[in-house]
């Protein structure tokens, strides 16, 4: 078969069309020779006719050269291209095939590929079949044994998934390592590693006794950046143990971290491979939104142990049913380390920001989509966290109690197999969900709204509410959305407490037969479902609410709002209009600074500029910019006293991760940006020697983030500067070509250009392209002009044959040209007109292409 066969014509997978396996794989052994330019596979599959039929059994396998095959121990000939199909005449065989791969030229970083001189693979989703020939699909659950052959001194460490069981040194200065998996898995939760690494070690015991040796393997050098990994994984592990009841089944869990990556992480059994940005941390090369997006992630690969391994997908289709769940685990244990408040306006902010916008463009898709042309295009916000908004709407509706007998239930029926999110809700039914009115949630794309307005008569006040359907789901039944509601006096008396509203029809009505006199509504507090709820209230009212409401949340999302409203109304204007009240709001926030600072920083941000032009169908980024500029510039000067009085008394030692800590350093950064919004000169030097003098990461990026994208003279500097600190650390290094493409100058696409041409940017590492190129798209203001469109498509045409997943990821900003100015639109659209018609386009970026032009 020839090594180079394209993946086939695009068709879609239905989830209509799903049909269990005819064949089953009871056993698999695999013999992996390892070598960078032609690594040789053998393997053994023991496979089980499953029920009775005459079909043939279908292995997949793409870009392999099959060297040998043989069927119960008899050599067949070698079919020359496409999957195996093997006529079997008996109830079960044995299948042993030897192919050649090679790991050097795999650039697409799926199946076995080289990073930094290391050997690694990801097969999550259809990685696995770049490997050798398997039924490489979620619902074929195998008994793995694994071993792994190499050059000792090349890669002197081997590992995959399960317990190890033997190692051995070899002739020809080569060595050996077997792993055994006693627990069935899929084809995607392989792996294997090989490379020169070193291990950070640690223990951890279970709470029935079992002794885990815990170990993160990491090049020389970075060995001592590993201990922030490590105390998350102990925690997590805890965690599972004492909120779910689950604990850990091997002898051995292994992490690696590698610096070419496509996605975060990697669950894979026993063995998860991360992306080195989310493992390696100390506050002199971390900043604290790295420490917890490290110990989020760990978290998360961590949990999916048994949210995804134990019990796994049958069909891609139900990806959600282990991102949704297990981004909603992960979310409750940063939660329970952190401070609670805060991460939950985070959610909150991206669910708005970049998950409602993925909803109103042309990728949306129900959490459980119904096809798919690319599955890799769907590990999405709306798989991952409207997923997870789901998860934790049910359990705000049953209760952590009955949630808790759900889980379990579902992890005991399901233990070992491959499951739906049906099997998930039927679990949660059992405990009492009503999942009739509930699962709706999963089949609809969009985001649903929801209107709401008090009235008052004689019998007390009234709370209406009425759905509707986002465009395009017309026709779809009424969802159940639980809505945290409370009202409070315009003197900021709470006048009814906090109560869970349950809207499961069109329409309701909410008597408050106490509540008489004029009420403020306080509604979705804690962002208890996600919906935009409509209309927004008067800013007189939010202004209110910002100081008086209970909830910490609350007050955030009615500062938000208001600062929202304040933009809206000048967008609509078409001029500034005033923002006094937005300012006294602002400055009321920040006297609180003393007892919630991590709070107030979160309060105090300005909606960015994306979220801003998300409100409107056809966006100008240009006006949003400028309206949203003027709206920093009232801010500063009129709440210029507290702001400086906030970045003097706010900050914390390096060294002190504490979320009060944190939250010190995180006002201390915002009140510095909006310091810098007329670029005066004392905020600048302020800048700079808060830059130079830093202690640690979070303000030394905080400044430069600040500097980059002021016309201060320390600005050249600072980046010089940081580049020559820096230079030799990849991920600090994304951080440097990240902080230049967002920046707010007229000169960014400039320097982006230019930054595409520097000796450091590699097209083949995804973390470098995204650093620039998400980084530009995310910065609306300098993104949205033509030129800037034709830069990100040749970026995408050039990328698209040497990695087709990292290719659609920046695709997916020109996708949107519906939702802008058609000045803009139309030029958008050009450019993805000419990536279509571009011939060999992979997979992902069609899909990508085409919705965006159908
Ligand atoms: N399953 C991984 C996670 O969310 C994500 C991932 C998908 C990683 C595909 C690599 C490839 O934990
Ligand atoms: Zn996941």
């Amino acid at each position: 078969m020839a090594p180079m066969d394209q993946p086939s014509a695009p068709l879609l997978t239905r989830l209509a069309d799903y049909r269990p396996p005819d064949w089953l794989v009871p056993h698999i052994a695999l013999n992996v020779d390892l070598d960078p330019e032609r690594t040789r596979v053998r393997a053994r599959l023991c496979v089980e006719r499953r029920g009775r039929h005459g079909r043939p059994l279908i292995l997949d396998g793409e870009e392999l050269e099959l060297l040998s095959l043989k069927v119960d121990g008899k050599e067949q000939p070698l079919p020359n291209h496409g999957p195996l199909t093997l006529a079997i005449a008996g109830d079960a065989a044995t299948i042993e095939t030897e192919v050649a791969i090679a790991p050097a030229a795999n650039t697409r970083l799926m199946g076995l590929y080289a990073s930094g001189g290391n050997l690694c693979t990801q097969c999550e989703p259809e990685g696995f079949r770049r490997i050798t020939f398997f039924p490489d699909r979620p619902d074929v659950l195998a008994r793995w044994f694994v071993r792994l052959e190499a050059d000792a001194g090349r890669f002197p460490v081997l590992l995959s998934n399960g317990n190890p069981v033997a190692q051995g040194i070899l002739e020809g200065g080569r060595h050996y390592a077997e792993w055994d998996d006693p627990h069935p898995k899929p084809s995607y939760l392989f792996a294997l590693v090989a490379g020169k690494l070193r291990p950070f070690r640690d223990r951890f015991t279970t709470r029935s006794g079992r002794s885990v040796d815990l170990a993160i393997w990491v090049a020389e050098q970075d060995v001592p950046r590993c201990a922030h990994a490590m105390d998350a994984l102990k925690q997590a592990m805890a965690f599972d143990e004492e909120v779910y009841g689950r604990e850990y089944d091997l002898d051995v869990f292994n992490i690696v971290a590698v610096h070419d990556f496509n996605f975060g992480a990697m669950e894979n059994k026993g063995l998860n491979i991360f992306n080195a940005r989310y493992v390696l941390a100390d506050p002199a090369t971390a900043t604290d939104v790295d420490f917890d997006s490290i110990s989020g992630i760990v978290a998360h690969e961590y949990f999916h142990n048994w949210s995804g391994n134990r019990v796994t997908c049958r069909d891609w289709f139900q990806l959600s049913l282990k991102e949704g769940f297990t981004v909603f685990r992960d979310q409750q244990f940063s939660a329970s380390i952190g401070s609670p408040a805060v991460k939950r306006i985070e959610e909150a902010r991206f669910m708005r920001s970049v998950q409602f916008a993925e909803d109103a463009g042309p990728m949306a898709h129900a959490v459980q989509p119904d096809a798919y042309l690319e599955i890799s295009n769907f590990y999405t916000p709306t798989v991952y966290n409207k997923g997870a908004e789901l998860i934790r709407m049910m359990h705000r509706l049953m209760g952590p109690e009955a949630f808790r007998r759900a889980t379990d239930r579902y992890f005991a029926e399901h233990d070992g197999r491959a499951a739906t999110i049906g099997d998930f809700l039927a679990a949660m039914g059992a405990e009492g969900l009503d999942v009739g009115r509930f699962e709706p949630w999963y089949h609809q794309k969009g985001t649903p709204r929801v209107a709401a307005r008090l009235t008052q008569n004689g019998g007390g006040t009234v709370l209406h509410l009425a759905q509707s359907n986002p465009p395009g789901g017309e026709g779809a039944p009424p969802l159940l959305i639980p809505l945290e509601v409370a009202l409070f006096s315009p003197e900021g008396e709470l006048l009814a407490p906090a109560r869970l509203v349950e809207l499961g029809e069109w329409t309701k009505e909410i008597a408050f037969p106490d509540v008489h006199g004029p009420a403020l509504l306080s509604i979705n507090r804690g962002f208890t479902a996600p919906v935009r709820i409509e209309p927004a209230p008067d800013r007189a009212t939010l202004s209110r609410l910002a100081a008086c409401d209970d909830d910490p949340f609350a007050r955030y999302d009615a500062l938000q709002a208001l600062m929202m409203s304040a933009l809206l109304d000048s967008l609509g204007a078409g001029t500034e209009v005033g923002h006094a009240d937005v300012v006294a709001a602002v400055r009321r926030t920040l006297e609180q600074r003393g007892q919630d600072p991590a709070f107030v920083a979160e309060a105090i941000l300005l909606p960015s500029e994306t979220l801003v032009g998300e409100t409107f169908d056809e966006a100008d980024p240009a006006a949003v910019r400028a309206a949203r500029e003027a709206l920093r510039r009232s801010i500063l000067s009129g709440a210029r006293e507290e702001l400086w009085a906030a970045f003097h008394e706010s900050g914390a030692p390096a060294a002190d991760l504490s979320p009060r800590a944190k939250g010190l350093r995180r006002l201390k950064g915002v009140a510095l940006s909006a310091l810098m919004a007329a670029d005066e000169h004392e905020a600048t030097a302020a800048a700079f020697l808060m830059f130079t003098d830093a202690d640690g990461m979070t303000d030394r990026m905080a400044a430069l983030v600040a500097l980059a994208s002021s016309n201060a003279v320390e600005r050249q500097e600072a980046l010089k500067l940081f580049r020559q600190w820096y230079g030799n650390d990849p991920t600090l290094l994304d951080k440097w070509f990240a902080v230049q493409a967002g920046s707010g100058r007229t000169d960014t696409l400039e320097a982006v250009k230019a930054l595409t041409a520097d000796p450091a940017y590699d097209r083949r590492n995804p973390n470098r392209v995204r650093a620039l190129f998400l980084s530009l798209t995310g910065n609306p203001a300098r993104f949205h002009h033509p030129e800037a469109y034709a830069l990100l498509a040749d970026e995408i045409l050039a990328l698209d044959p040497i990695n087709p997943q990292t290719a659609s990821r920046l695709a997916l900003a020109l996708a949107r040209w519906k939702r802008l100015i058609p000045a803009l639109g139309l030029r958008m659209k050009a450019e993805l007109e000419r990536i279509a018609a571009a011939p060999g386009l992979s997979r992902d970026v069609r899909e990508v292409v085409e919705r965006g032009l159908g």
